[in-house]
């Protein structure tokens, strides 16, 4: 009796202290009695919806400070006074309502360092609409970005550690180079396959080359990783091709983001384009061969940069899509007049004889911050061939 009493007592001090470690690690956890909380995880895989669709939201140069105290550049004289970051968060909620997206897509200049002097808290201000929102997303740095109190190295992994966020690590040159996988619709055959790859690539800050300072490019590291993640998730396509030999796979289809535009970009002028060239193009001196990569590795249908705030053109390259986000944020520079905006990317898949298959088609359009939050610009990117 006596050892029985023992024994459930030992019990439940032991249930207490379960519970008491998990209640801990359920509300926070306190460092330097500063509360850590542990980070939410959004729904994987990313997968396209029942209708076949998946949306993706481009915000290209938030150039978030800190906040109420960051005036917007470039506005009317007569809006300059009510008008900072809050302006920007306030227009990220308003994509995110709006469109509704399946994820988020930050091309870089997130937070403008110079302009903050903590950029933690800049960064969970910057990114705190789609934090809230609970919708998977994932950032590349810009050349802006780590000019405050974090390298790019530590930015990367803070943004990773960001509720919702998908990001990662790899060992080649640059901070925030990877591949997320978008997989097929649910019930059908692709399931639980990646139909659309995203790979997103740092493509640095700033640069000497023979003493002059130029921007940074992507470097050949990164482009071999590229090459080999882009030729393996082709393989596994292939492979679902095999498995299902009553109804062809479509080859897969990817889109890349990263921030600085590539010098060919600047060939775009003469040609005809969807949107505005309202600025020289700022890109590196140097020619890494990024183009050449893209078209060798051919599942990259479209390329989804930033930088120039008031470009916010597509253009094709040998086949190859080149869309400027526009300028987002307020406290960016922009041009008196010319609405701040936001790129959104629709991707759709083929209707087949009962079920979704691969990707049939990339449409692509603008929303303006103005009173109608006016849509502009819409495009068909990339539609599989006919001759299929
Ligand atoms: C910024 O936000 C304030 C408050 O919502 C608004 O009154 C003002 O018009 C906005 N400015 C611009 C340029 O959108
Ligand atoms: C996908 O994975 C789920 C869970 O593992 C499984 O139930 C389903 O049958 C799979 N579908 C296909 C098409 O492989
Ligand atoms: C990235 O690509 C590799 C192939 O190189 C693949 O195995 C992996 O699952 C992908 N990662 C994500 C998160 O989709
Ligand atoms: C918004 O829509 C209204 C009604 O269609 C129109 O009169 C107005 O000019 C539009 N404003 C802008 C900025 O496009």
């Amino acid at each position: 009796m006596e050892s029985q009493t023992v024994k459930w007592k030992h019990y439940f001090l032991y249930l207490a202290f379960i519970y008491a470690i998990l209640y801990f690690l359920h509300t926070n956890l306190l460092l330097n009695n500063r509360p850590i909380r542990i980070k939410k995880w959004p729904h994987l895989p990313l997968r396209f919806r029942h209708d076949g669709t998946f949306k993706i939201l481009q915000v290209a140069d938030m150039h978030f400070g800190s906040g109420l105290l960051s005036r917007c550049r470039d506005v009317l004289p007569s809006h300059f006074h009510y008008c900072s970051d809050l302006n920007t968060t306030r227009f990220l909620k308003t994509m995110i309502q709006l469109e509704k997206p399946d994820f988020v897509a930050f091309t870089g200049d997130n937070i403008f360092g110079p302009s903050t002097t903590d950029a933690a808290e800049s960064l969970l201000s910057a990114f705190g609409p789609v934090m809230e929102s609970g919708i998977p997303w994932a950032a590349v740095l810009g050349n802006h970005d780590q000019e405050s109190s974090m390298t790019r190295e530590e930015l990367m992994s803070f943004i990773s550690l960001m509720d919702y966020s998908l990001g990662m690590f790899l060992d080649i040159d640059g901070f925030g180079n990877y591949n997320l996988s978008v997989y097929g619709a649910p019930g059908s055959h692709l399931a639980n396959s990646s139909v659309l790859n995203l790979f997103f690539l740092d493509s640095g800050d700033r640069e000497t080359v023979q003493g002059v300072r130029t921007y940074g490019w992507i470097k050949e590291s990164q482009l071999n990783w590229l090459r080999s993640a882009s030729r393996e998730l082709q393989v596994q396509n292939q492979e679902v091709k095999y498995v299902i030999k009553t109804q062809p796979v479509d080859a897969s289809a990817a889109l890349a983001f990263f921030h600085i535009p590539i010098p060919e970009v600047r060939q775009l002028y003469y040609q005809k384009l969807v949107g505005r060239f309202g600025e020289g193009v700022a890109c590196s001196s140097v020619n890494s061969g990024v183009l050449k990569t893209l078209v060798s590795i051919k599942d990259v249908k479209a390329v989804f940069i930033g930088h120039d705030h008031t470009n916010d053109f597509c253009g094709n390259l040998e086949g190859i899509w080149f869309c400027y986000g526009g300028g987002f944020g307020y406290h960016g520079y922009g041009r008196i007049g010319l609405a701040r905006r936001a790129r959104v990317i629709l991707a759709e898949l083929r209707k087949g004889d009962k079920e979704w298959m691969g990707v049939e088609r990339i449409k692509t359009w603008k929303r303006l911050d103005d009173e109608n939050l006016s849509k502009i610009d819409e495009q068909v990117l990339w539609e599989l061939s006919p001759s299929r």
